[in-house]
């Protein structure tokens, strides 16, 4: 296992924005690493609780630092293996009915990157999985062997928002028709060595292999009913897509983003936007470049 499970993103501009009360419940939907969830244990009194969700369990059993190993010991704290699209039946199972914040650093974490034999970069040649969570689903290579040359074009487009989504995708076809597509390396061989492209294209991927838009949608509702009024949710997105999602139900309380306004015209809406996408500071993407695409969103529900 490689040394860092993850470096958090906007540390203390995330955790600052739940506006931590001691005694309060907490969600950290994301775990990974834990460093967000440690940040806000720090500040939760006795009886404070945190529940810390991820699907994949290799965040469960990180022992990359002496820290994480504490975290087991921590009667306030519950590791949670599940998807946050399910969050609303996690929390009913735990007798959980309003929550005081909740916390989501979207996306992957430095452990999926780094850990060649997942799949999740074309850095290594191995199997072309991708998936979160290991326990079951469909992986990258059965999406690229079984799906026809419209809908592989589709993905690429909207989640890699690649324009030569349709030539790739031909490329695809083609090479498959020969033999399976099985292995990254492969993948790479047949659509050539532009990172920018690669990149991606394992971007688009993953995020089809692991429903990552779907998931979030459903958890963001769920977040609106848990959280209870001055309750606050704070979100870190890693790309436009995610983003505009979180932007327009943050504004509107709604996936669609309708605004909608009453009798008199005054919006009506569940939260009060109280972050509108900050970035990380230059300091902080030094030390850490993958900050370089984080956005952080804070609302407070109403
Ligand atoms: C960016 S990392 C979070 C890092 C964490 N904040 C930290 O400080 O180390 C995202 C984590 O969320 C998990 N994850 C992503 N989508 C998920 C989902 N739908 N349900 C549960 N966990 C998810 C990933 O497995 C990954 O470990």
């Amino acid at each position: 296992m490689n040394e860092v499970y993850h470096i958090p993103a906007m540390l203390q501009q995330t955790v600052n924005g739940l506006n931590i009360q001691p005694n309060g419940t907490y969600v950290d939907v994301t775990f990974g690493g834990g460093g967000h969830s440690r940040a806000i244990l720090e500040r939760l009194g006795t009886d404070g609780r945190l529940f810390s969700m991820d699907q994949d369990i290799d965040a469960y059993h990180n022992e990359c630092t002496q820290a994480h190993r504490q975290l087991a010991d921590d009667s306030r704290w519950q590791f949670v293996h599940g998807n946050f699209r399910y969050l609303g039946n996690f929390m009913d199972y735990y007798g959980v009915q309003q929550i005081d914040g909740l916390l989501a650093d979207l996306g992957v974490s430095f452990h999926h990157f780094d850990s060649p034999e997942r799949g999740f970069s074309f850095r290594f040649p191995a199997p072309l999985d991708m998936r979160m969570n290991q326990n079951g689903g469909r992986t990258a290579a059965d999406i690229l062997n079984t799906y026809d040359e419209e809908n592989l074009a589709r993905v690429l487009y909207i989640y890699g928002e690649l324009k030569q989504s349709r030539m790739l995708a031909r490329k695809i076809i083609t090479a498959r028709q020969k033999a399976s597509i099985f292995r990254t390396e492969e993948l790479v061989a047949i659509l050539g060595d532009d990172k920018k492209i690669l990149t991606l294209v394992f971007q688009a991927l993953r995020i089809e292999v692991n429903d990552e838009l779907g998931a979030l949608r459903e958890m963001l509702l769920t977040a609106k009913t848990l959280l209870r009024k001055g309750g606050r949710i704070s979100v870190l997105t890693y790309h436009s897509l995610e983003d505009r999602i979180v932007k327009n139900f943050l504004r509107s309380g709604n996936i669609e983003g309708n605004i909608e306004k009453d009798f008199y015209g005054n919006i009506l809406t569940p939260f009060r936007v109280i972050e509108k996408g900050l970035s990380a500071d230059e300091e902080e993407i030094i030390r850490n470049p993958r900050a370089r695409s984080a956005k952080l969103r804070i609302a407070e529900k109403l």
